[in-house]
């Protein structure tokens, strides 16, 4: 039987913090998808097509991984793709209280899932998508943070809405 990951998320836009993730999740499961979330109550800079495109063009060398969208309950996305383990990462203690918060909700929705946490590589643990838009947005470096085509769409993004 083979397992298959959920990795949810709003990937607004995805980062080196979240391919970190994926990366290192995708040989310890036959399948790895990244969900991206299409309602979502963030503010998102980027459409749910482009934010899917990004993460296709930056994953598109692991072989085990598909990306999809997904609208309402992520529990529900888990079960029409057979998931069996929801897949999040964990970047330091703040992020725990969110999570295991998250994970009980979903485990009481779904209780044949199991939400497995990957600590972030101790390189990324700073890193979120808010933060990288906002540097973006006045003109800082965003090199270290996201894959170099994000970097570039994001500040073509960011160019044409200021003008
Ligand atoms: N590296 C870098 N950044 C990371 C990261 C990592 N490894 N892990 C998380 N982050 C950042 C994200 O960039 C994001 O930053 P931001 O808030 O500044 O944009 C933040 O941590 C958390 O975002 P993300 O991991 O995308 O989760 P989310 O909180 O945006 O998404 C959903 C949460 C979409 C998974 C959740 O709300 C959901 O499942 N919604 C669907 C509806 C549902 O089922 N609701 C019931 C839930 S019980």
């Amino acid at each position: 039987m083979s397992t298959i990951a959920i990795y949810p998320g709003t990937f607004d836009p995805i980062t080196l913090g979240h391919v970190d993730i994926v990366v290192r999740a995708s040989p310890m499961f036959d399948q790895v998808i990244l969900a991206v979330a299409g309602s979502t109550s963030k503010n998102t800079i980027f459409s749910v097509e482009e934010r899917i495109e990004l993460a296709s063009k930056v994953l598109e060398k692991i072989q085990n991984v598909k990306i999809i969208q997904f609208n309402g309950l992520m529990v529900d996305c888990a079960k029409e793709n057979n998931a069996s383990v929801i897949l999040r990462g964990l970047r330091a203690v703040s992020d725990f209280e969110y999570e295991f918060q998250l994970a009980g909700m979903n485990r009481k929705l779904m209780p044949e899932a199991d939400t497995i946490f990957l600590p972030t590589s101790e390189k990324y643990t700073y890193i979120s998508s808010s933060l990288v838009r906002e540097i973006a947005k006045f003109g800082g470096d965003i090199t270290d943070f996201v894959p170099k085509v994000v970097k570039n769409v994001l500040i073509d993004k960011l160019a044409a809405s200021s003008r």
